[in-house]
């Protein structure tokens, strides 16, 4: 993938660093939003596939380690200020509860009925970020289980891995979505065009998945995951059907209804469920990490939505 363009003084500074042989470096503070989170998106992505040209030792460079813990912070305090749920009780029904609140509006309903074509494009290329690299930052957790919430997790991400069968991966079925809808299957092809919402819900796996510390949110994250699933896919699969998409361009969508019926139970109540009586004092954590992750999600939608109904794109020039 492609070293994307600077959004503001940190990300030019980490992105112009990387272009170079590892050297010391040392950067400001992120000016915005897209600065803050362009900078943590090149940065993460140093623990996963990596950037074109960039040489692999920056990965772990403490000068770039200590810049991003900065910028961590700054993303922590934020997510801090969400309301959390205070007494854990039980936590599987608490995400039940959590999950089903409608709290932000429905992209979901708006893309089954009236998105057009070039919007459910939109829709797909701000997804992609995420999809096309789909189960890989919640497999981070793997490591960190034993027992029942170990073989969980492991139950889940088997099927989001196709069960070891290529084209039945959800990152490769994806492709077969962004085909149809003459999108780029390359993967990280669309980072520079999404707004620094898009890029936050992925930064937000990341720091869950790449901090051990996290484990509870990350497993509440992808708790909130499976459970908002079903039915918004269902409206995906219905709303590309109707804007003519065919059987392969809808299998991705398809498949989540059938998959995550499935996921959602076994996420709540056998891998936080477990988790959460191995290790409770990581129960608020769980509950955390499903809080962020649906705000953050409700955030996301109502900014595409605003841009629609602007007559506006909702990518970046
Ligand atoms: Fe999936
Ligand atoms: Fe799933």
């Amino acid at each position: 993938m492609k070293l994307p363009s600077p959004r503001g003084p940190v990300s030019d500074a980490v992105i112009s660093a990387l272009a170079q042989a590892p050297h010391p470096f040392s950067a400001g503070d992120a000016a915005s939003d897209d600065d803050l989170h362009l900078s943590l998106f090149v940065l993460y992505e140093l623990h996963y596939r990596g950037w074109d040209g960039v040489d692999d030792t920056w990965e772990w460079h403490p000068d770039l380690l200590a810049l991003r813990a900065r910028l961590e912070a700054s993303f922590e305090a934020e997510l801090r200020r969400l309301p959390v749920p205070e007494t854990v009780g039980d936590v599987p029904h608490t995400l039940v509860a959590m999950a089903s609140e409608t709290g932000g509006p429905s992209l979901s309903g708006y893309v089954r009925g009236r998105a057009t074509y070039e919007q459910f494009r939109e829709f797909a290329t701000h997804r992609s970020v995420y999809h096309l690299r789909e189960a890989d930052p919640h497999t981070f957790a793997i490591p960190r289980l034993g027992g029942a919430a170990k073989a969980a997790l492991i139950e889940v991400q088997i099927d989001e891995y196709g069960g070891g069968v290529t084209r039945r991966m959800h990152q490769e079925m994806f492709k077969d979505t962004m085909s149809a809808l003459g999108l780029d299957t390359t993967y990280g092809a669309y980072v520079d065009v999404v707004p620094w919402q898009t890029l936050a819900n992925n930064n937000l796996m990341s720091l869950f998945g790449l901090h051990r510390r996290w484990r509870g949110a990350l497993l509440g994250h992808l708790a909130a995951y499976e459970m908002t699933s079903t039915g918004p896919n269902r409206a995906y699969a219905n709303g590309l059907r109707r804007l003519g998409g065919d059987e392969k361009a809808t299998r991705f969508y398809d498949e989540h209804v059938e998959a995550d019926a499935v996921h959602e139970q076994i996420a709540a109540f056998d891998m936080c469920g477990s988790f959460c009586r191995a290790e409770p004092a990581l129960a608020g954590d769980v509950l955390f990490g499903a809080r962020c992750v649906l705000t953050l999600e409700d955030r996301w939608a109502e900014y595409v939505l605003s841009r629609w109904e602007a007559g506006e794109s909702s990518l970046r020039d």
